[in-house]
């Protein structure tokens, strides 16, 4: 167990020899999280392995020419896309939605656009946001590589902040919010907004680089990434969940 799953203010529970690990006492300071309630140590469990299973997820599906090209200028911009993981969990809940209607934040050269859009119903329309008109240049070549039709696209150039307010309540199936992590917060009020029942907003790079989980790590994009992944948990709007895939995806769907 590492020290950042422990109870605080409580001791790890000892495991014997040939015996399961006793269950941590319930904590008079919170209720307990699922983990920690399970009747299945989590020595069982969580191996120091993880990461090669986690590696082994990353690279679960096979890459195509598409999406390597607009990873390699994602690359040559620096800009950081999601990863085939993320991308994966992303087409799949795009296609679970059937989405005919996906809000993206951040466009970036389109790797995550691309994942999306194939995960989307045949005739879906992606509205992506992006202050960059060189990363939507870039993303509307990695659509055109996909064979994806123009039309299933719409681009627009301009902060999420200003363009979010201007979009249809309830209008979407989807939305991504992959922008600026600083306005993480606000950007997850207007996705909630825009979301239909059932809906989903996913929140990508939402360990940020496995800052989050740390307690010791206070800096000021990490410190705005734990406090919205937290209130969208605790949010009775939505059923979260929190992957993860590539550098953190937070998933929660609009009940
Ligand atoms: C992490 S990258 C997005 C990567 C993209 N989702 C992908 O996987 O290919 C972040 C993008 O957000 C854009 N961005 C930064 N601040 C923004 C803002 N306030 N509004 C809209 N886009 C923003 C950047 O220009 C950059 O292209």
């Amino acid at each position: 167990m590492r020290d950042g799953h422990r109870v605080p203010g409580r001791a790890a529970p000892v495991a014997r020899p040939g015996r399961a690990a006793p269950r941590a006492v319930a904590s008079r300071r919170r209720p307990l999280t699922c983990r920690e309630a399970s009747p299945r140590p989590p020595e069982d469990t969580i191996t120091p392995d993880k990461s090669v299973s986690w590696a082994y997820s990353e690279d679960f599906l096979p890459s195509d020419d598409a999406l390597l090209r607009a990873a390699d200028r994602a690359a040559q911009l620096g800009v950081p896309a999601v990863s085939p993981g993320q991308g994966a969990v992303l087409r799949l809940v795009a296609a679970a939605l059937r989405a005919g209607a996906v809000v993206e934040v951040g466009t970036g050269t389109g790797v995550s656009g691309l994942w999306l859009l194939r995960g989307m119903a045949p005739d879906g329309v992606l509205t992506t946001i992006d202050t960059e008109a060189e990363h939507q240049r870039a993303a509307k070549q990695t659509f055109a590589d996909a064979g994806v039709r123009p039309t299933r696209v719409r681009t627009i150039t301009g902060r999420a902040l200003d363009v979010l307010p201007r979009l249809t309540d309830g209008g979407y199936d989807l939305v991504l919010l992959d922008g600026d992590p600083l306005e993480a917060a606000a950007t997850v009020q207007h996705a909630l907004r825009l979301l239909r029942p059932g809906g989903v907003v996913a929140l990508a790079h939402a360990l940020h680089e496995d800052r989050v989980p740390d307690p010791a790590r206070r800096d000021e994009v990490t410190t705005a990434l734990r406090e919205v992944t937290r209130s969208l948990r605790d949010d009775d709007r939505v059923v979260p969940a929190m992957l993860p895939s590539g550098d953190g995806l937070l998933l929660a769907a609009r009940v």
